[in-house]
C-alpha cells in the first residue's frame, strides 16, 4: 500500500458526521464479527462517503438495503450517491484478534481481548471515518462465551446484560458523551476485579474498578489510591469533576504505549499500574501515580475536549503532561519534580530538537502518526503550556481553562483555540506565542548584565532559534524569562523595582519578544549576580 503524507494546511472539515454509533461484537473462538450501525449526517451534499478500514468487509447497507456499488482500495471504502438526508449505515466486518500482532485495533494478549485505537486503530475493527473530529455517541453490545470471557467491558455505563442458552452471555454499554473513534475501548476476558469508590465534589458516588490477572490482584492497591488522589486533585486545583458512574482501569502485558485514556475504560501497560510493595522502588511508585493521574486528567483535557486532527496532538498531551506534572509537584515537592522534569527534557527532548527528526510541537506534516508520540509533542508541549501558566499566573491560567471548557466542551479543536481561550480570558494578545507551535529547535539566549550607573541593573537578552531540517530561518519567540538578583558580597536576594512601578520586588518575569531586548531593574546599586530563567521558565 502506498503511503500518503498528510499536511496540516490541507485540513478539511468532515463531509459526514456520525451522530451515533451502535456496535455489536460477536466474539467467537477464532474470530469476531462486528456489526456497526452508524447514524450518518451528511454535511456536504454529493460528496462521496469515505470510510477508513482494513478489516474483512462482509456487507454494507444503507437504511437496511444492501449496497453493492462501492469501491474498496488502499484501506478506504468509498460509497458514491449516498442519501443527502441523514441515514443509517450498517457495516459488517470479520476480524481475527488472535492473529493481530500489531497491538492496534482488537487483539489478544494472554488469552484475553483488548483494544488500542489511538491514533488509527479503530479502522482495524470496522469501516469508519476514523478521525478525531468525528465525534459520536457510542453503544457497544458484546456477546461471548461466559466461561472463557466472563468479563465484557466497554466505555461508559453498563446498561444491560443477559445469558444465552448456549453458554454465551452478553453485556451492553452506553457512553453518553460523544467521542472520536480513537477513544473507543473493549476488553473481554477472565480478569480479577478490585473495587473501590470515590465520592465527587457534588456528592456523586463513582464506582472504581481495576481489572488484572488473578496473580496480580495484590499489586493494584497503590494505583487505586493514586486514582482517588488524582480525582480529588482535579476537583480542588482545576474544579473538574468526573462525569460517569464508573471508572475502569485494565492492566495488560502487551501494550504499545504506557497507557490509554479511553473514556471510562483506561487500558494500561502493567508496568504503570502494578506495583509490588516488596520490590517496587520509589521511582516505580511515582511513575504509577503519575501515569494513573495522566490518563485520568485526559478525561477533561483530551476526551471532553479533543483534537481536531492529529497535528494537534499536543493540545491534549502537552496540557495533560503539564497537569500530571503539577499533580506530582503538589503531591511530592515542586522543586524536586521540576528538577526531574527539566533534567528529562534536557536529556531527551533537547537532542530530539537538535537532530534529524526535529519537529515543531505541532508538526506540519506526517506520514505515520504513530511516529509523532514524541518528547517534543509531550514534554516540550507541556513546557509551552507551563509558559502560559508562568505568564498568566495560577489565577489567570485557571480563567483561561474555564473559558476553554465553556467554549469547547464536546468539541474537537486546535492549539490555536487553546491559545485564544488563554488570551481572551485574560484580555491579552498571545498571537506571537503561536510560534512555539510551528518552530522547532531549542532557542538559545545570550544574556549580559551590568549596573547602568544611574541606579539600575540592565539585562540585555539576545535570542536565536537554531535552524532545523524543516526550517532554516526562524523568528524570535515570545517567552517568559523569570529573573532575580543576588548580592555579590553576601549572597542575599536584592529587592528592585520594575520601571514605572514603586513596588519593591525580589523576582519578576520579563517578557521576551524580540531578537534583542534590554530590560532595566530599578533601584539596584550593589554588585549583583543575576539568577536567570528561574524555575526553567522557558525551554531554552
Ligand atoms: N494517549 C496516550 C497517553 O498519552 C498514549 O500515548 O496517555
Ligand atoms: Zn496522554
Amino acid at each position: 500500500m502506498s503511503k500518503t503524507i498528510h499536511y496540516l494546511k490541507d485540513y478539511q472539515a468532515p463531509d459526514y458526521r456520525v451522530a451515533s454509533t451502535d456496535l455489536h461484537f460477536n466474539i467467537q473462538n477464532t474470530h469476531t464479527e462486528v456489526t456497526a450501525h452508524l447514524s450518518v449526517e451528511p454535511q456536504r451534499a454529493g460528496a462521496p462517503l469515505v470510510l477508513d478500514g482494513s478489516a474483512q468487509l462482509l456487507s454494507v447497507s444503507i437504511n437496511g438495503e444492501a449496497v453493492s456499488g462501492y469501491t474498496l482500495a488502499e484501506e478506504k471504502l468509498v460509497l458514491e450517491n449516498v442519501p443527502a438526508e441523514p441515514f443509517t449505515l450498517t457495516v459488517e466486518t470479520l476480524i481475527r484478534p488472535s492473529e493481530n500482532k500489531s497491538l492496534m485495533g482488537l487483539y489478544e494478549s494472554g488469552g484475553n481481548l483488548f483494544t488500542q485505537c489511538e491514533p488509527e486503530g479503530f479502522r482495524k475493527i470496522t469501516f469508519y471515518p476514523d478521525r478525531p473530529d468525528v465525534m459520536s455517541v457510542f453503544t457497544a453490545t458484546i456477546t461471548a462465551d461466559a466461561k472463557r470471557y466472563p468479563v465484557l467491558l466497554s466505555n461508559g455505563n453498563k446498561i444491560g446484560s443477559g445469558t444465552l442458552s448456549d453458554g454465551r452471555h452478553w453485556v451492553k454499554w452506553a457512553d453518553p458523551f460523544a467521542k472520536p473513534s480513537y477513544l473507543f475501548a473493549l476488553v473481554a476476558g477472565d480478569l480479577n476485579l478490585t473495587r473501590d469508590s470515590f465520592t465527587t465534589m457534588s456528592g456523586r458516588e463513582v464506582a472504581i474498578e481495576f481489572y488484572t490477572r488473578a496473580e496480580d490482584a495484590d499489586k493494584v492497591d497503590f494505583a487505586v489510591q493514586s486514582l482517588k488522589h488524582a480525582m480529588k486533585w482535579d476537583e480542588t486545583r482545576f474544579n473538574l469533576e468526573y462525569d460517569l458512574d464508573i471508572y475502569m482501569v485494565v492492566a495488560v502485558g502487551d501494550f504499545n504505549m504506557g497507557a490509554m485514556e479511553n473514556k471510562g475504560l483506561n487500558i494500561f501497560n502493567t508496568k504503570y499500574v502494578l506495583a509490588d510493595s516488596r520490590t517496587a522502588t520509589d521511582a516505580d511508585f511515582a511513575a504509577v501515580e503519575s501515569v494513573i493521574a495522566h490518563e485520568y486528567f485526559h478525561n477533561w483535557t483530551g476526551n471532553r475536549v479533543t483534537c481536531r486532527d492529529w497535528f494537534q496532538l499536543s493540545l491534549k498531551e502537552g496540557l495533560t503532561v503539564f497537569r500530571d506534572q503539577e499533580f506530582s509537584a503538589d503531591r511530592i515537592s515542586h522543586a524536586t519534580c521540576r528538577i526531574e522534569n527539566v533534567a528529562m527534557l534536557r536529556a531527551l527532548q533537547f537532542p530530539e530538537d537538535a537532530g534529524p527528526t526535529a519537529h515543531p510541537v505541532r508538526p506540519a506534516s506526517y506520514e505515520e502518526m504513530n511516529n509523532f508520540y514524541t518528547m517534543t509533542v509531550y514534554e516540550k508541549g507541556a513546557e509551552v503550556v507551563r509558559m502560559y501558566h508562568t505568564l498568566l499566573g495560577e489565577a489567570g491560567f485557571q480563567k483561561g481553562m474555564k473559558l476553554y471548557f465553556e467554549r469547547h466542551d464536546g468539541q474537537a479543536v486546535t492549539c490555536d483555540d487553546f491559545r485564544a481561550a488563554m488570551a481572551d480570558a485574560n484580555g491579552i494578545n498571545l498571537d506571537r506565542f503561536a510560534l512555539w507551535y510551528s518552530q522547532a529547535g531549542t532557542p538559545v539566549l545570550d544574556v549580559k548584565g551590568r549596573l547602568n550607573g544611574s541606579g539600575g541593573y540592565e539585562l540585555t537578552v539576545k535570542q536565536t532559534v537554531p535552524p532545523t531540517p524543516d526550517m532554516a530561518e526562524k523568528q524570535p519567540m515570545t517567552m517568559p524569562l523569570k529573573v532575580a538578583l543576588f548580592d555579590a558580597e553576601n549572597g542575599r536576594q536584592i529587592a528592585f523595582r520594575r520601571p514605572g512601578s514603586s513596588e519593591e520586588i525580589t523576582e519578576t518575569v520579563l517578557l521576551l519578544t524580540e531578537a534583542e531586548q534590554t530590560f532595566t531593574l530599578e533601584n539596584v546599586r550593589q554588585n549583583a549576580v543575576p539568577s536567570l530563567l528561574r524555575g526553567f521558565s522557558a525551554p531554552v
